[in-house]
């Protein structure tokens, strides 16, 4: 647990200090892979879409075939394979890309990792089509709560409806645009994001205070929360924070840390946090959004974990040097990344219990861990600053292997989003 060594801690301090945070927060972590990077194996729970409730989203779809298949799909075993077509947006024809995720203005030179397409192996997952996601979604809000994986799949998600119809930006707030909300008014919908990178209350680390985060588990945050009456579908997506140094409160007592050397608490790693975190969150969201008198009730989705690539120091030439996906049999899902999925997976199935005595909420999981795990390729990697090698190639480079280029293979999971919403869709006009 102590092999966290004072000298790079110092350099890492210092190193983080110079970087912009909010876009690099999730790599910090990675120092701490190694610690938590047993081997575990896990068995795959499928993404099964069946739920016995009505989905109030409008009654015109009934031509959504894919939405019609009677044996739910499971997204999450495929294969990726070339797609001639390429994405529908690109670095220059979208304006909501953060920086650090713009590969291809950034001067990364292979395209070829724009040209592939996931194809589970039991059922066919269609290309992302804006003008069905925003007549589904008409007159709702749409909620992304997380951390900058969350804004990740919003940007994407932003970029592809922007092809159809223009988002109009109407609400940021002060601080690194961690809050901010866009508006489509050809359909009335409104799509947010919320920065909550562990979804229940927390102090950040920071330069200013504590060097480490502190979680109080039993509460959710409520910079998300308390607007959530006003939301029809929320996707979370947390994990990369966790792994941080912090201390883990309950009530006025305190549980344990994580990576706290000097504090003398008891060290309970982060795999029973995140538990926690998620069973608050979820159970949170189902007595303030299940009950018949809220109307239409939320629908709630949790993205599984992104994994990282990095292949050996991360500030170092070469981190992520991939420029094609893996196969099928390249690489398993194992370790930290199986875990952090299993434990997400394992929430929602638990909440979806619980809230099956109301009509009008779903939970489901966005498992995109496995498939994302075969995207080694994905990453800005030294892009995430334009023009790495301008000056000529450097061994110590920053690199970014926890985002996803925009375009990217990040655009996936939203293929798969619009698929669990005209499923949602389908199965509540059957049912009418
Ligand atoms: C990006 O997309 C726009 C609009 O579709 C197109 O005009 C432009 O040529 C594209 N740029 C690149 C570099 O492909
Ligand atoms: C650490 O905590 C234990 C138990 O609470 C206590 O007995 C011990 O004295 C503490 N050590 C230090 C250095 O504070
Ligand atoms: C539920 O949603 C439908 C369709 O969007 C809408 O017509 C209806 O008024 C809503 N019901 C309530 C109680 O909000």
């Amino acid at each position: 647990m102590s092999s966290f060594s004072p000298s790079k801690n110092h350099s890492y301090r210092s190193l983080i200090r110079k970087l912009l945070p909010w876009t690099f927060y999730a790599i910090i972590p990675l120092v701490f892979f190694r610690l938590y990077f047993y081997p575990c194996t896990v068995s795959h729970s499928n993404l099964i879409l069946i739920s016995s409730s009505p989905f109030s989203f409008s009654p015109s779809t009934l031509e959504e075939e894919s939405a019609k298949e009677t044996t739910p799909c499971d997204y999450t075993n495929g294969d990726w394979v070339r797609d001639e077509r390429g994405p529908l947006y690109n670095g220059t024809s979208c304006g909501t890309i953060k920086e650090g995720q713009n590969c291809n203005s950034h001067g990364r030179p292979d395209m070829g990792y724009l040209y592939w397409r996931w194809k589970p192996k039991q059922c066919k997952l269609p290309r992302f089509d804006p003008d069905t996601f925003l007549r589904l979604l008409r007159n709702k809000h749409l909620a992304f709560v997380g951390d900058s994986m969350a804004r990740n799949q919003l940007e994407s998600l932003l970029c592809m409806l922007a092809t159809a119809s223009a988002p109009k930006l109407v609400y940021r707030d002060g601080e690194d645009n961690k809050f901010r909300r866009w508006h489509f008014d050809s359909h009335n919908i409104d799509i947010s994001i919320y920065w909550s990178p562990f979804l229940v209350k927390g102090v950040e680390k920071s330069n200013a205070g504590p060097n480490h985060n502190k979680l109080y588990l039993d509460h959710v945050d409520e910079r998300w929360a308390a607007d959530m009456n006003g939301f029809d579908l929320i996707v979370l997506s947390i994990g990369h924070w966790f792994l941080h140094p912090a201390v883990y409160y309950k009530g006025d007592s305190i549980l344990g840390c994580h990576h706290c050397p000097g504090l003398n608490y008891t060290e309970i790693g982060f795999y029973d946090v995140l538990r926690k975190a998620l069973k608050t969150t979820l159970k949170t969201a189902i007595e303030r959004r299940g009950g018949g008198s809220n109307g239409n009730g939320t629908k709630v989705i949790l993205t599984t974990f992104s994994p990282s690539h990095f292949e050996g120091d991360w500030d170092k030439f070469g981190a992520c040097p991939k420029t094609k996906p893996y196969q099928e049999g390249d690489k398993s899902l194992e370790g930290m990344d199986a875990e952090m999925r299993k434990i997400e997976i394992e929430e929602v199935e638990a909440a979806k219990l619980s809230a099956m005595q109301f009509d009008y909420l779903r939970l489901e999981a966005l498992d995109v861990t496995k498939l994302s795990l075969m995207r080694p390729d994905g990453h800005p990697g030294p892009y995430m600053y334009p023009f790495p090698f301008a000056n000529g190639v450097t061994e110590r480079v920053q690199n970014d292997c926890v985002h996803w280029c925009l375009p990217g293979p990040i655009d996936t999971w939203n293929e798969i989003l619009l698929e669990v919403i005209k499923r949602w869709d389908y199965q509540s006009i059957r049912e009418e």
